[in-house]
Order: structure tokens, then sequence, then C-alpha cells
């Protein structure tokens, strides 16, 4: 079946957050160490310690939002430990990830050095699970608080004289799992509690984010929002694509159709996810006020051959360049309750944007559908009604074409489709409700003839974007375009 698409230009569907968009970079692995942070005296050029190449690259990305220090690192860390001279730093234990020797170097302030030089909202995840409300207060009092008062004193003497801005606060992380192993019941409690010393100095308005859900646990959620859904801005969720499950994961590489299918049939199921979620929620706030913040996802594959399994260090190839796709699709889809979702993770962990080997560095195609996709920043999402076939294997299908489409403040649609059929081209009618004159059409396309095609330091640019020229038929009703096999296009329609 042909698929058709009718894009309402003169329908707008919500504004899609930027925040979206978003990163989560843990104290994981070569994530922050080797990935962002080298120390100022490495042989690797560098801005007051962070690697230059890896700031230009993600310059590039616009990014939104960072989260930091973790995950389940969060839980386990005392923000204490890393502020001051660095020789000075207590070194701990990375228990969680891989038990080895965390410098504490990067910390608070070099945190917010990196989003600085980013032009990127910083997320702070707080410790509950292993710390108290007073190291949470204090770290909100230290980062934000501008005038006389232990914390602030504090900051100034080790070279920060005025507070920083920060908005986006997690109380919490995986309180069900690493943060603490709470019931739904008690960490609604402790919420309650602990937020209640996260405190708005001066103009700061803090955005606070209750710990959610795993995937599909409904009773956390509504547990959350009947407890304390009033005394919170935004409440997790996290879900990740892990073909094979936890237990028995598969490469990140040299796999075969039917794990190319269940890799996009698990990506798909975060739009059933959210609707469900944000059914509960609806409940409790059908205004729409506490926002959907999916602050982890992205696929988790075994970890590359060698590597330390603590880690989390896998390869990235166009079928996580589809994946990231599709989650976009569904998160613009949910624009009204999906306020911010974090890619795990930025640099060499899960599904990352950036691999670095020591001096050198690669481009992954999921960075390639982050720099494509990033015309949907804060633009108003368009309604749509899509008809496609079906892609079929074995038994199973899931629909082969997902789209998305916007429009930007200067009338500039921009349209992002994904074809997850591995052999079969995708001839689409799309039709353009609503245009009062006819567009200027170009396009931008991520392929290629393998399923498991990647980057690698010899050959970095396997899978980069392309111009597309499967635009045919230009008028003011619409038109026709042919999406390549395993394909993410993205076209700009401009007037
Ligand atoms: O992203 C890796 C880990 O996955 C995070 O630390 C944790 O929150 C989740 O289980």
């Amino acid at each position: 079946m042909n698929t058709t698409i009718t894009v309402n230009t003169d329908l707008p569907a919500g504004k899609i957050s930027r925040h979206i968009y978003g990163h989560f970079a843990e104290h994981l692995g070569r994530c922050i160490y080797e990935g962002i942070w080298v120390g100022e005296d490495s042989p690797i050029p560098n801005t007051r310690g962070i690697r230059n190449d890896v700031l230009e690259a993600l310059r590039n990305l616009s990014i939104p939002v960072l989260r930091w220090p973790g995950g389940c690192f969060a839980d386990e860390y005392h923000w204490k430990d890393g502020v001051g001279p660095r020789e000075q730093r207590k070194r701990m234990v990375n228990t969680h990830w891989g038990g080895v020797v965390e410098n504490n170097h990067f910390g608070t302030h070099e945190f917010f050095d990196l989003c600085e030089l980013l032009g990127t909202e910083p997320y702070i995840c707080g410790n509950v699970g292993s710390g108290s409300i007073q190291e949470m207060q204090e770290w909100v009092e230290y980062m934000t608080f501008d005038g006389e008062s232990p914390m602030a004193n504090w900051r100034k003497a080790n070279g920060r004289e005025k507070p920083w801005k920060l908005k986006y606060f997690g109380v919490g992380n995986e309180n069900w799992g690493c943060g603490g192993n709470m019931r739904a019941e008690y960490y609604a409690d402790e919420y309650r509690r602990y937020q209640t010393y996260v405190r708005n100095y001066g103009d700061n308005r803090l955005y606070k984010i209750a710990g959610g859900a795993n995937t599909d646990d409904y009773h956390w959620t509504e547990t959350l929002m009947q407890q304390a859904g009033p005394l919170m801005d935004g409440l997790s969720l996290h879900y990740y694509t892990v073909p094979g499950g936890f237990e028995l994961k598969r490469p990140a590489l040299g796999f075969d159709e039917a794990e190319w299918f269940e890799t996009m049939q698990q990506a798909l199921r975060m739009d059933e996810l959210i609707a469900r979620h944000s059914t509960v929620m609806d409940k409790y706030d059908p205004n729409k006020r506490v926002g959907l913040i999916v602050d982890e996802w992205g696929t988790w594959f075994r970890v590359e051959p060698g590597t330390n399994p603590g880690f989390l260090y896998q390869q990235n190839s166009l079928r996580d360049a589809l994946v990231a796709g599709l989650h976009f699709h569904v998160f613009q889809r949910h624009c009204d309750r999906v306020h911010m979702a974090n890619i795990a993770q930025t640099v060499n962990v899960l599904q990352a944007m950036i691999l670095t080997e020591g001096v050198n560095m690669l481009l992954t195609p999921t960075y390639h559908v982050f720099e494509m996709f990033k015309v949907h920043q804060d633009a108003e999402a368009l309604a749509l009604h899509l008809e496609t076939g079906e892609y079929r294997v074995g038994d199973e299908t899931i629909p082969q074409v997902s789209v998305s489409a916007s429009k930007r403040a200067d009338g500039t649609i921009d349209i992002s489709l994904c074809n997850v059929d591995p052999k079969g081209e995708a001839p689409v009618a799309l039709r353009l409700r609503g245009l009062k004159d006819i567009p200027q059409v170009s396009g931008r396309v991520l392929a290629h003839a393998d399923m498991s095609a990647h980057n690698t330091f010899e050959q970095p640019e396997t899978v980069v974007p392309q111009p597309f020229d499967g635009v045919t038929d230009i008028s003011l009703e619409g038109l026709s375009v042919t999406l390549a096999p395993m394909s993410i296009t993205v076209l700009t329609l401009r007037f």
C-alpha cells in the first residue's frame, strides 16, 4: 500500500518544546571522563578541561537541556566532594558503574561551565536514595542563592561570585530501583518531604521533577500524582529499547532482520507508554500543568567486546538512527504532555551522539538525527493524518512510515519521515492542506544499504546526511516523495 499523508498546514497542534531534544550525561564509563572532561593538562585540546572537539560537535545540535550527574550515580553522589580545589577533592568508588575511582574533578562548577559553553540549560538530579535533605537543600542554596549564606559564601570562595540560573531539578532518580528500592507510596512521601526544602532563592524559579515510573508501572504514576501531584512540576518516565530484554541483551551490530524489527517495535512502544501514563496524569491534572519528563530513553545493547561491562559502551548504527527518529515523532505527537526528553547518553554510553577514543572522535548516526530534527525545536506541531502500509516480519507488523510536521515562526514547514522497512521503498503522496503558495522544497536523508551501517574512527562518514532528491510533482496541493528503505528524511518547505 502506498502511503498518504495529509498535513494541515493551517492547523497548529501544540508547541513542540525544544526540551524534547534534551540530553543526559552521567558519571558512567567514559561519558563524563574522557568523553567530555579531559582535564586542563590533557594533550587533547580543551577549554578549561572540556574537550573542544566534543564541545564544537554538541554546539551544532543546539542542545536545549542537559541532565547530570545521573542516573543511578545521582543517588550515590555527594556534591560537596566535587567542589573546591580539584587536587583536594575526595576520591570515591563509582560502585554502580564499573567500580572505578571517581576523582570528583568534574563537579558542580565544571558542569555549569559546560552548560554555559554549550548554551544549554542545566538539569540537576539530586540524591534522595543515600543523601540527606540538608545536603539537597544546601546544594540548591550553593547553586542559586545570591547573598550571604554559608553555601553562597563557599561558592564565592570557590571562585563563582554570582549564583547560576537553575530551573530543572530532579528529586531523585529511579527510586523504585537503584535510587533506594522504594515503594511508590513511600517515595511519594519522601518526595513531599525532600521537595519542601528545594527552595526558590531570589528570582530563581525551580521546576521540580519527581522521580517517575519504570516503563509500564502505571501504579507508580497514579500514586505520585495522587499523593504529590500539586507539589511537582514534572514527573519522569524511563523506558529503554532493549531487544532480547535486559537479561539477554543483543549486540549493537551484526544483527538480523528479526532483531531490526524487534528494535523498531520496542521503540514504537513509547507511544503506548506515554498515552497511558498521560491518561493517568489527566485524572489528577486535566489541564496538563505537570509535564511528563522522559529523562531516560534510547537503545541498550550488549557492550562492545572487550570493554568494561559496567561502562555500557556500544556502537551505534543506522538502526539507532531510526529509533531516534521514531521517538521524536512520538514525543512530538504528545507535545501537550511531554515537556522534556533526554537521550541516554550524550557520549560513549548507550545510544550516544559521539564516540571517542583518545584524541579521536566520531559522530554517530543518532547524532545526525538530532542535527536534522533540530528544526522542530520550539516549532508549532501541525495536525496531520497518516495512512501507511505495514512492515511485516513473520506474523507481526508495524506501520512502515512515521511522520511529524511543524511550522517555524517564519512560516517555514519541516516534515520528518521515517521508513522502517529495510527492503522496501515507500512512495508517499504528501497532501498539503491550507497552502497559499507553492513551496520551495529541499531535503536531506540519512540512509544506507546495510542495516548495521555505522561510523568508525577509520571511516567516520559511512552514515551521514545526504541531499534528498526524491521529491516530485510539487504543487499547491502537495507533492510526491519516494522514501528509501530504512531511511530518515527531513523536508523543508520555504515560501
Ligand atoms: O542510563 C543508564 C542507567 O539507566 C541510569 O543510570 C539509570 O537511571 C537507568 O537505569
